[in-house]
């Protein structure tokens, strides 16, 4: 059987010959490189990943890596300790760790993978967290030869959730599919999914926490396409709910209401109604006067309603104001000095049952330490409440784990998973997670044209047929996305605005690129899985973007692009 793994699918040669067992290997080399320590490490080594996503930009990034696919094919499985981009003692750290775990005997799943080169790989923290990681078939994918080359870059972003994407003979591809194909067929702006990099995401997250008794819960507000939620639900995955809609969409997606956590401040008597009804793992109750509504609707329905209280720990995530959510002067949560009389409250009223205890401190979280403090806190709270008779069955310690969109250090969850396991202690709640962009952030990639060049005097705009409407991050968080040519020319980059048709200034979807861009270019969007599509509108009374999934060499239609009827089918006007 051929290693044809996930630096193949970026950087290898005939994509017919992806075939249903490489696909498979796909989405375990996929696993394995979701470990994000070697991108992590690699990226520090070699400065930021600018365009290197497999890198389009300087011509010979395509080469370079298609030289990796190569030097991985030749040197064939396994690589463990190939990985080290300086080879070095951190290497032979990580060889002698995984020599250790293969020894043991663990689980066949996720890969040791350390590329580092640096010495924090090989601090105790690191060991330890590798020797908790399962161990698949050896890859060695996305793993440079070289040392700090750009192939080195781009199989360090490769290795965060991103190696489904890449160039095969100077285009790009996801999976075994060419994105000019998938434009050619579905037209631009297309939102792209590639189903090896969410379930290597999703298993790479549950993998970490193997050893615990836990649940995943999709925070499904990433991305809520009917496709992506049953692909994580055949998974295994719970999902974490904030409206009636979510979960109609949970339910219809094939999710069992038995792995469902309803979050958010303001659920209304119809969405309790309908939660019950549906038989929902837990409510998130977020204030007293929530606690007050549902013991009434879960008495009119007969019902005793399962209850966790958000807990706001009052950590600082670190993370865009606008996405922190576990401060006190947040509108999330119940104050953390205020919870055992609430808990005491709850556990009074007749038609609540108490199940829980949950947190969120926010988004994007790049920082370990706040994950520590949060943890801590909610387990020693967790303690207090139950000395008070109160039995908790599950700890939710919420989701936000961060993606890499630019040089961002981010967190492993083997890391992750490490802190939560030593801040546990001997507790044996079962945990729950809520991750979203974690799982769907770097699956996705949004696919736009360049429509016109427009040189300024002082700014050069490349108009491009996606928006504000279709990918509001860049608009409304100065969020940065790579973007890929798909077919990279040779020519000398020029430094580009790339805006779309919306009349707004602050459209644009990503500034000051260097790029060689001809007007009917076509461009990835990278990192758009997470809140992209599901924050699209219809501004301007555009229609919004088509969702596609790649699944090898298969791609799948999953929501058709709105029409201009859509628009204002459901309008009327006087009569
Ligand atoms: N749990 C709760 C209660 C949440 O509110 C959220 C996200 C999550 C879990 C999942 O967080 P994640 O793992 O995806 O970071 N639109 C923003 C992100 C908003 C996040 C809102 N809550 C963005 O584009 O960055």
């Amino acid at each position: 059987m051929r290693h044809q793994g996930a630096a193949e699918a970026c950087t290898g040669d005939n994509a017919a010959a992806v075939d249903v067992d490489a696909r498979h290997e796909l989405a375990d080399a996929d696993r394995n490189l979701r470990s994000g320590r070697a991108g992590k490490q690699a990226v520090s080594a070699a400065g930021p990943p600018q365009g290197a996503n497999c890198s389009p930009s300087g011509g010979s990034a395509a080469a370079q890596a298609a030289s990796v696919g190569a030097h991985i094919r030749a040197a064939g499985p396994p690589q463990g300790a190939n990985c080290s981009p300086s080879g070095g003692s951190a290497a032979a750290t990580a060889a002698s760790a995984e020599a250790h775990i293969r020894a043991a005997g663990p689980p066949k799943t996720a890969q040791l993978h350390s590329a580092s080169g640096d010495s924090a790989a090989t601090t105790a923290a690191s060991v330890e967290a590798q020797q908790h990681r399962a161990i698949g078939p050896p890859q060695g994918a996305n793993c440079s030869p070289s040392g700090g080359s750009a192939a080195a870059i781009a199989a360090s972003v490769g290795a965060q959730n991103a190696s489904a994407f890449g160039y095969v003979d100077g285009e790009l591809r996801v999976e075994a599919v060419p994105f000019a194909q998938i434009a050619a067929r579905f037209g631009t702006p297309c939102y792209v999914y590639s189903r090896a990099a969410l379930e290597g995401a999703f298993g790479n997250f549950d993998a970490a926490f193997a050893d615990l008794p836990h649940l995943v819960c999709y925070a499904m507000k990433a991305n809520s396409n009917l496709a992506v939620l049953n692909l994580l639900a055949r998974a295994g995955s719970g999902f974490d709910i904030v409206s009636g809609g979510e979960l109609a969409r949970a339910l219809a997606a094939g999710g069992d209401p038995a792995k469902i956590v309803f979050s958010g401040v303001g659920k209304t008597t119809e969405e309790m109604e309908a939660a019950l009804a549906a038989g929902i793992l837990c409510f998130n109750v977020e204030s007293e006067a929530e606690l007050g509504l549902l013991d009434t609707v879960a008495a009119k329905v007969g019902k005793v309603a399962p209850v966790s209280f958000r807990v706001n720990p009052d950590v600082d995530p670190r993370t865009h104001p606008y996405i922190s959510t576990g401060l006190k002067e947040s509108k999330f949560g119940i104050a953390y000095a205020d919870a055992p009389a609430l808990y005491r409250r709850a556990s009074a009223l007749p038609h609540v049952g108490v199940h829980g205890i949950d947190c969120h401190i926010g988004s994007q979280v790049t920082d370990l330490s706040a994950y520590i403090e949060a943890a801590e806190k909610m387990f020693d709270l967790a303690d207090r409440i139950e000395a008070d008779g109160i039995a908790l069955a599950h700890i939710d310690l919420g989701g936000g784990l961060g993606i890499r969109y630019r040089d961002e250090e981010t967190i492993d969850p083997y890391e992750y998973a490490l802190a939560v396991r030593r801040a546990r202690g001997a507790r044996t709640h079962r945990l729950l997670f809520e991750p979203g962009r974690f799982l769907i952030g770097h699956a996705g990639v949004l696919l736009t044209r360049v429509h016109y060049l427009k040189p300024g005097e002082t700014r050069d705009f490349a108009i491009v047929d996606a928006a504000m409407n279709d990918l509001i991050r860049p608009a409304l968080y100065a969020a940065w996305h790579s973007v890929d040519p798909v077919r990279p020319r040779s020519d000398p980059p020029r430094r580009w605005q790339l805006v779309g048709p919306v009349c707004e200034s602050g459209d644009f979807l990503a500034q000051d690129r260097d790029l060689a861009l001809v007007a009917g270019d076509l461009l990835a969007v990278r990192a758009a899985g997470a809140y992209g599509f599901v924050m699209s509108s219809n501004y301007n009374s555009r229609p919004r973007a088509c969702e596609v999934i790649v699944d090898g060499d298969r791609v799948h239609l999953v929501r058709p692009r709105e029409t201009l009827a859509d628009l204002f089918a459901r309008e009327t006007t006087l009569r």
